[in-house]
């Protein structure tokens, strides 16, 4: 049975198509809004939902030639329901319920975008060894859990202002290096020798959880080391506050695997693309015993390969959802 995945949480529409009995994805199609969002330094809400709209059609019927099967062949409609912008949702989810509908009824599933990032490892690497600790970094998202069984998912912890995701493309921002933040940063930083110039930015230290993050406080330190000494060497900038965000996730992550008796690390979300993340994350689980698990890049960002594999886990798990099923901008794991 194959299983069509589409996602437009936020400014990626995307369709995907997932063959079940062979246990691999035959076609996925990203098709990025990056450009239109370039212009104002993130995302623009109002405009996301128009580019879906206008797009979706189009990337579904080439993910479905890229697999070489037509509408009658998919048996489920797997889609995004949240979290994201209610807008860009309510766009990929009326599609898919009337996909659905069209079709005489065939199975529709609503699916948890964090949950997908934590399941996309299983795409490469079948499934991971429970309990595991899974952390999502993304534009939008910082969270870590404890995934006790399949399906379930203790939150530990999770950003108490921006993202991961959100800091970085910030931080770009104020260094005049454009949008998305995330990739340009990495790519300067690997221009900066060990001797560089730059100051060390502090590490939060947070009162309370102490599996919680925060970035803002390292952003404001940015914004005042730039209007004090204005930008200087930027590329040693985006470096320092690279190392910082990297530690500040290694450094807590760490700190769960103490706590925890999980056997695994899982990570997903955008901000895993970067390789000193992935190299520090790789360590820490080295250190802690536990087995790593990441996706390659193209299943680390915004995808709807994620989402077709992990409707198709939910649909076995507990069944089809009804079409009433709404958007919920906020959905948290476990809901
Ligand atoms: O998962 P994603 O594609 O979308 C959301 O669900 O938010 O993540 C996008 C985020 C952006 O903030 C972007 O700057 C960041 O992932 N990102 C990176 C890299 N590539 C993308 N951050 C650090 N290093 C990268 N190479
Ligand atoms: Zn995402």
């Amino acid at each position: 049975m194959l299983t069509l995945g589409i996602e437009t949480s936020c400014d990626e529409t995307a369709a995907a198509v997932y063959d079940a009995a062979a246990g691999r994805m035959l076609g996925s199609v990203v098709a990025s809004q990056v450009r239109i969002h370039r212009e104002y330094g993130g995302v623009v809400p109002e405009l996301a939902s128009r580019e879906h709209a206008a797009v979706i059609d189009g990337v579904v019927e080439e993910a479905l030639s890229e697999a070489g099967a037509g509408l009658s062949d998919v048996g489920a409609y797997a889609v995004t329901r949240g979290p994201g912008l209610v807008g860009a949702l309510l766009v990929g989810l009326t599609f898919a319920k009337g996909l659905s509908l069209g079709m005489g009824g065939r199975p529709f599933v609503g699916v948890n975008h964090i949950e997908a990032h934590l399941l996309a490892v299983e795409l490469e690497g079948g499934p991971v060894e429970l309990p595991a600790l899974g952390l999502v970094v993304s534009g939008g998202h910082t969270t870590l859990v404890l995934m006790d069984e399949p399906g379930s998912y203790r939150v530990l912890g999770r950003t108490r202002d921006d993202a991961a995701g959100e800091a970085l493309d910030k931080a770009a921002k104020l260094l005049g290096l454009g949008y998305p933040g995330g990739p340009v940063i990495e790519r300067l930083s690997r221009g900066v020798g060990e001797g560089a110039a730059a100051p060390r930015f502090p590490r939060a230290r947070l009162k309370g959880n102490k599996l919680d993050f925060s970035f803002s406080g390292l952003k404001t330190a940015l914004l005042y080391h730039v209007r004090d000494n204005g930008m200087g060497d930027v590329p040693a900038l985006a470096a320092a506050f690279q190392e910082a965000v990297v530690d500040m996730i290694a450094s807590t992550v760490a700190a769960a695997a103490e706590e925890c008796p999980a056997v695994s690390l899982v990570a997903g979300g955008g901000v895993m693309c970067n390789g000193p993340l992935r190299a520090a994350l790789g360590g820490v689980a080295d250190r802690a015993g536990l087995r790593f698990h990441v996706p390659s890049p193209a299943l680390c960002a915004d995808n709807a390969a994620m989402i077709a594999y992990t409707g198709h886990v939910l649909l076995a798990r507990r069944g089809p959802d009804d079409l009433s099923m709404d958007a919920d901008p906020a959905l948290g794991l476990g809901e």
